[in-house]
C-alpha cells in the first residue's frame, strides 16, 4: 500500500534509508529539514507500507518550475516486484497534477543498479549535464 509520507514515518523512513546503499544522507536530510520539506511539497513524497511496516520511501517535490525525486528505496527483501517503480509514478502523478512538465533526480556515478532502474521504467541517463554545487 503507498501513502502520502508524513513527519511521523520520519524514524522509519530514515532507518530504511540508512539501510539502503547509495542513498546519500546528510543534514539536510535532518528531522526539521524533512519536516519543512514534507510542508513545502504537500503530498508529493510516499511511502510503500507491507503490513503496516515500510518497506519502502521516495521523497518528492518541486521549485515551480522543475520536478526533482530523491531517496527512493525500497527495501532489499521487497525488490524486484514493482514497488520502486510504482514509488516513482505515485511522484510523478503528483507533479504532473501540480502542472510540472519535468522532473530530474541525482543517481551516484557509481550506482549501476539505481540508473539500470530508472532507464528500465523510462527515464533517461544524461551525459550532457555535471552537478556543480556549493556549501552555503
Ligand atoms: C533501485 C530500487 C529503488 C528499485 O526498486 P524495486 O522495487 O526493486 O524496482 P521495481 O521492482 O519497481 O523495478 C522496476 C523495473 O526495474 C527493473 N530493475 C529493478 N532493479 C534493477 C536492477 N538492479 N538492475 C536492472 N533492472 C532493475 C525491474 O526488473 C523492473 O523491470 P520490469 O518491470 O521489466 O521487470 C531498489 O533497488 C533500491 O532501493 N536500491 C537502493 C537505493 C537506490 O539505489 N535507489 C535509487 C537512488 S537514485
Amino acid at each position: 500500500m503507498i501513502e502520502p509520507m508524513t513527519i511521523d514515518h520520519f524514524d522509519d523512513v530514515m532507518a530504511l534509508w540508512e539501510k539502503s546503499e547509495n542513498i546519500g544522507l546528510s543534514s539536510a536530510d535532518e528531522r526539521k529539514k524533512i519536516e519543512a520539506y514534507l510542508a513545502r511539497n504537500p503530498a508529493m513524497s510516499f511511502v510503500a507500507k507491507e503490513n503496516g511496516v515500510i518497506v519502502g520511501a521516495a521523497l518528492c517535490g518541486h521549485d515551480g518550475r522543475r520536478g526533482y525525486i530523491h531517496h527512493l528505496a525500497v527495501a532489499a527483501s521487497h525488490r524486484k516486484k514493482g514497488m520502486g517503480r510504482e514509488l516513482a509514478a505515485r511522484c510523478i502523478e503528483s507533479l504532473r497534477s501540480a502542472g510540472i512538465e519535468k522532473c530530474h533526480l541525482f543517481v551516484f556515478q557509481r550506482n549501476k543498479d539505481g540508473k539500470a532502474f530508472w532507464e528500465k521504467i523510462g527515464w533517461t541517463s544524461r551525459d550532457d549535464i555535471q552537478v556543480v554545487s556549493k556549501d552555503l
